[in-house]
């Protein structure tokens, strides 16, 4: 099984962002997290600060992923580009947010990827994305039957 797991704007940052919000864990600790939750499936991991990239990397994964994992970051709250890439899409999708969007500014209460997304992970830190990609090949094995 092929999964992507996408990370928004200023995930770069991660570790030194906000660490009171987002903890002290770097992005690539995250890619390791999320290689060893899924030792047998492939992992395209990846991060991007434009929203176009993002867009082009869910249409790459068309016929190719069995499952998605995406953090949008603040697209999450603005990007109905995401949303309508990932409809696209006859696959799992999870969304996943190390913090809890609805414990936190009002803006962050709505998610346009939610509408697409199979179900959601939020508040748990990094250990949400190794759930998630647990997650997402449970729900691919399930769907090959
Ligand atoms: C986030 C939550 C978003 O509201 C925020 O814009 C982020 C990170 C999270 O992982 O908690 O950049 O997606």
């Amino acid at each position: 099984d092929i999964i992507y797991v996408l990370n928004g704007p200023n995930l770069n940052l991660l570790g030194q962002r906000e660490p009171e919000i987002y903890g002290r864990q770097t992005l690539s600790d995250i890619e390791a997290l999320c290689r060893a939750a899924a030792p047998d499936a492939e992992i395209v991991f990846r991060q991007s600060n434009h929203e176009g990239e993002l867009v082009d990397w869910i249409h790459e994964a068309r016929g190719k992923a069995s499952a998605l994992v995406i953090n949008p970051a603040a697209f999450t709250h603005t990007s109905v580009a995401l949303l309508d890439a990932l409809k696209t899409l006859d696959i799992p999708v999870i969304e996943c947010h190390l913090s809890n969007p609805a414990a936190r500014e009002e803006f962050r209460r709505h998610s346009y990827v939610s509408l697409a997304a199979t179900g959601v992970i939020s508040g748990l830190g990094p250990h949400g994305y190794e759930l998630a990609v647990r997650a997402a090949l449970r729900l691919a094995q399930e769907r090959a039957g």
